[in-house]
């Protein structure tokens, strides 16, 4: 590769270089330093080795058409400076963190495929995309750990349209066949499954691997209806809003009739309940909560849901089988594109609740090494992890999850409104682009490595393009993910005839 450009100055983590003339350089581009140093830009800027006033005296002839106005020497008197920061260094073959600055005047390259031979698939890898110079795409592969990143929790932060939703599918895709991981994928837009157009059903393992629930299930999909009886107050808390009144009158109904604690709640006279120390108004506005929450009503004596979810007869395995499914390696998409917020939310909580508390129960007892990881991805995070939600089961595992082999994929367009201590606690941040200061701020401030020169290279991050930050990576890897729609090569059909 030809010489790009010189090393004229700077310091640690700003080095400045002189672009050659009729070469260019860009944002976020990868440069090689003698083959065993990368440097990548972050900034560009106009030098000129003239005055001000010359400068402007030189335009004002050639603007107003003066003539001869031609530089002597113009491509060295004047250039574009880049800054670039020092972003790995290859030691016989092995990548650390930079600790010394390269030889003042070193000629700079652009990187190639060669300069990445360290990069190999690690146990359990789990593929992102290529890696990425700018906005150029080189053919090495980029893995992560799977099995580590997963449990330790991924962060997908980027503003609308980046390509959040495509990096799951992505994800997804290949995960399906690896048995180190169990998913669940709680889907408000029903996009992963592949309903109406190419999605998880489509690879070639999908079946006995990848199960659907949705409240109208497609050939082929779960219906999903829950019994009232699997609800325990615990699932209801930090995700509606209820008194601490209103909490204990529903542990009160549980330790007594275990199951039948709602059926007990809505049909018990205000004596009982009074007998029990509750009020009359907590009572009924406790019932008036649940009712909005679960459709659950009582008419003559009898409770009944109108719900299409929820129910009183039968059902009562789904949860469990669901858990199941997901302890046996297998994905699982809940479409719950149709269900208000709070019902979604309570629905995948659930879910969320007993795949932990029986993880809990495995390293309680030192079995834990030998179940698959469990991923449970969540969309518009901060409605479960934001300063405003409840303590809920989705907090919980924030903090303590990785313990447990629990982890969480967090996709979020307002990363500033989950508390500082979780995003810190999210080990791995795969950042797509952000327009917005604040957001980029915050994401900058709770990395792996440092960013904090980064904010204009991950405000022009493109469709697909992002940068990998990582406990788990020795630097911020640039990568760029594959378009969904090209990799997924879907099953061929069984019916298919040959002629
Ligand atoms: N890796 C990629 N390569 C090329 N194009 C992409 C890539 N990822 C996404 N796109 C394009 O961007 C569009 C939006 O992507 P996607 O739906 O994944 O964004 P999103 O971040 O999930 O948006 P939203 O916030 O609306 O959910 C896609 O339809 C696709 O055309
Ligand atoms: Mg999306």
């Amino acid at each position: 590769m030809t010489t790009v450009g010189q090393i004229i100055g700077g310091e640690y983590g700003e080095i400045y270089i002189r672009q050659k003339a009729g070469k260019t350089i860009e944002i976020g581009e990868l440069l090689s330093v003698g083959g065993d140093v990368i440097l990548q830009v972050h900034d560009l800027g106009y030098r000129s080795l003239m005055e001000d006033d010359d400068l402007a005296r030189i335009s004002g002839m050639q603007l107003e058409g003066y003539d001869d106005t031609s530089l002597m020497e113009e491509e060295i008197r004047n250039y574009i400076n880049a800054k670039a920061k020092l972003l790995v260094h290859i030691k016989n073959g092995v990548p650390k963190i930079p600790k010394k600055l390269p030889v003042f005047f070193h000629e700079i390259k652009r990187v190639k495929e060669e300069n990445f031979e360290f990069m190999d698939e690690p146990e359990n890898g789990l593929y992102l995309g290529k890696m990425r110079s700018g906005s150029r795409v080189l053919d090495v592969p980029v893995y992560i750990d799977g099995k580590k990143a997963l449990s330790h929790h991924i962060l997908i932060p980027a503003t609308t349209g980046r390509g959040k939703s495509n990096l799951v599918k992505v994800m997804l895709w290949n995960l399906i066949p690896k048995d180190y991981c169990g998913m669940l994928i709680i889907d408000p837009h029903d996009e992963y499954y592949g309903r109406n157009e190419i999605g998880a059903k489509d690879h070639p393992d999908a079946e006995g691997l990848v199960e659907y629930y949705s409240p109208n299930p497609p050939k082929g999909g779960y219906s999903l209806k829950l019994n009232i009886n699997l609800l325990r107050p615990w699932d209801l808390s930090g995700i509606i809003d209820l008194t601490s009144a209103q909490t204990d009158a529903m542990y009160v109904y549980y330790e007594e009739y275990e199951n039948e604690w709602l059926t007990y709640l809505f049909l018990s006279s205000e004596e009982e309940a009074k007998e029990h120390g509750i009020q009359e108004t907590t009572l009924d506005v406790l019932r008036r909560k649940l009712s909005l929450a679960i459709d659950i009503h009582r008419d003559r004596g009898r409770v009944y849901c109108k719900s299409t979810i929820f129910t009183t007869q039968g059902n009562e395995n789904m949860l469990n089988n669901i858990v199941d499914s997901i302890e046996r390696s297998k994905k699982i998409i809940l479409d719950t594109s149709s269900m208000p917020q709070d019902k979604e939310l309570l629905i995948a909580g659930m879910i969320t609740n007993r795949i932990f508390n029986r993880y809990k129960r495995y390293k309680e007892k030192g079995e834990l090494e030998n179940k698959p990881t469990v991923s449970v991805v969540i969309e518009e995070a901060p409605r479960v992890l934001g300063e405003r939600a409840g303590r809920n089961v989705f907090h919980t595992i924030a903090r303590e999850g990785r313990k447990f082999r629990v982890g969480l994929i967090a996709i979020t367009q307002l990363s500033s409104m989950i508390p500082r201590e979780l995003l810190a606690n999210m080990n791995t941040k795969i950042i797509l682009g952000n327009e917005m200061r604040s957001e980029r701020e915050a994401i900058i401030g709770s990395v792996a490595q440092d960013l904090s020169k980064d904010s204009k290279n991950i405000a022009s991050l493109d469709k697909g393009e992002a940068i990998v930050s990582s406990i788990f990576t020795k630097f911020a890897v640039p990568i760029k993910i594959d378009l969904f729609d090209d990799i997924a090569q879907p099953k061929k059909s069984k019916n298919l005839k040959f002629f």
